[in-house]
């Protein structure tokens, strides 16, 4: 497993969250569930740590699908329990729970132009998947100054995300400066990310990012079965056909999620020499890659399998509350820093 920096200082406030828009995959994990399991256990303070599902985010793309947004926000949060995110460790909870994030956005919205949200590169990437071509609904393009509400009402400083959010974070610490310059305040905060060793998980199509939409990533509620077929159907090299060919690791997705999953590093190395030099099948390496994959995610499966959506709901709910109050404080502080304290 690829060994994580978390580079955390003592005052630092994590926070991080994710759109319901599916459950959660391989990718999701190894660049930055894993990192939040990790902050989560060394911060050891749910008032430090908060980690919530996007559901409004999630309806910016999606708002013709509700539903779907609303039955994978417990599958989310079950994904968050199996791999170890652990509600007395970090405050979890349900973004829309939190009205006075969207009061934020609206004073957020004054302090940066539209051209700026259409230059954003990770807006612009998401628009070229999406159907709305010319026609951008302003929830979307306005999605990034949501984000910032969402990061700085908990005035959160590490913020653990895939490298795509970088831009979004820049926004955030844009208006963060702009905010506190035209109000002549310090109420906010600037944030960084905390990115993974492996920030960006390729499909196992080898040919874009894994995603659940694309139909190319490993899902951690797969079964052993399913994990079995996708392996199996891996991009390797498509020049090697016979088990004595020479055969390219570099851009061969199997090397690369052994890159990125299985602990013993030396016996990768001396497989990937191998493989070079011909004299090694696919077959091989793929058994090897499933038994890896299924190992690490039959754990988090037979969790996921015990838990109730009674209880999901109760950690939700019980979470919302504790970050309500967080949030509501930081409201405040922002309407006495703009003066509309009444
Ligand atoms: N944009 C993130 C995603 O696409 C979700 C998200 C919403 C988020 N608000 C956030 C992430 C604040 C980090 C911090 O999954």
């Amino acid at each position: 497993m690829v060994e994580n920096k978390t580079n955390i200082s003592k005052n630092d406030i994590v926070l991080t969250g994710d759109r319901p828009t599916g459950c959660l995959h391989l990718g999701h994990y190894i660049g930055s569930l894993q990192n939040r399991v990790i902050l989560q256990n060394e911060i050891n303070d749910k008032n430090r740590c908060f980690v919530f599902i996007a559901d409004v985010q999630g309806l910016s793309d999606n708002f013709d699908t509700p539903e779907k947004i609303k039955k994978n926000v417990v599958e989310v949060c079950k994904d968050y329990i199996s791999v170890g995110l652990d509600p007395s460790k970090s405050t979890i909870f349900i973004q829309s729970l939190i009205p006075e994030l969207f009061e934020l956005t609206v004073y957020y919205m004054n302090l940066i132009t539209v051209s700026r949200l259409e230059r954003c590169p990770t807006v612009k990437a998401e628009l070229q998947t999406k159907s709305f071509s010319t026609s951008i609904p302003s929830g979307f393009l306005n999605y990034p100054v949501s984000q910032a509400a969402d990061i700085t009402a908990f005035k959160a400083t590490a913020i653990p995300v895939g490298e795509d959010q970088n831009p979004v974070l820049e926004i955030c610490n844009e208006l963060v400066n702009r905010f506190n310059n035209t109000y002549k305040t310090d109420v906010l905060k600037e944030c960084k990310p905390i990115l993974s060793n492996v920030p960006r998980l390729v499909g196992i199509d080898g040919l874009a990012k894994a995603s659940k939409s694309l139909g190319n990533a490993i899902m951690l509620s797969d079964s052993s079965e399913i994990i079995k077929q996708k392996v199996f159907s891996m991009y390797t090299d498509p020049n090697h056909i016979n088990i004595s060919d020479p055969g390219r690791v570099e851009g061969n997705v199997v090397f690369t999620y052994l890159d990125a999953f299985h602990d013993n590093k030396e016996e990768i190395e001396d497989l990937k020499a191998k493989y070079r030099k011909g004299g090694l099948g696919d077959v091989y390496l793929k058994n090897l890659l499933y038994k890896t994959l299924d190992g690490k995610l039959t754990p988090i499966r037979e969790r996921r399998l015990s838990l109730k959506e009674d209880d999901i709901y109760s950690v939700l709910l019980d979470g919302s509350k504790i970050a309500r109050e967080v949030a509501k404080k930081t409201l405040s502080e922002v309407r006495e820093a703009i003066g509309i304290i009444y």
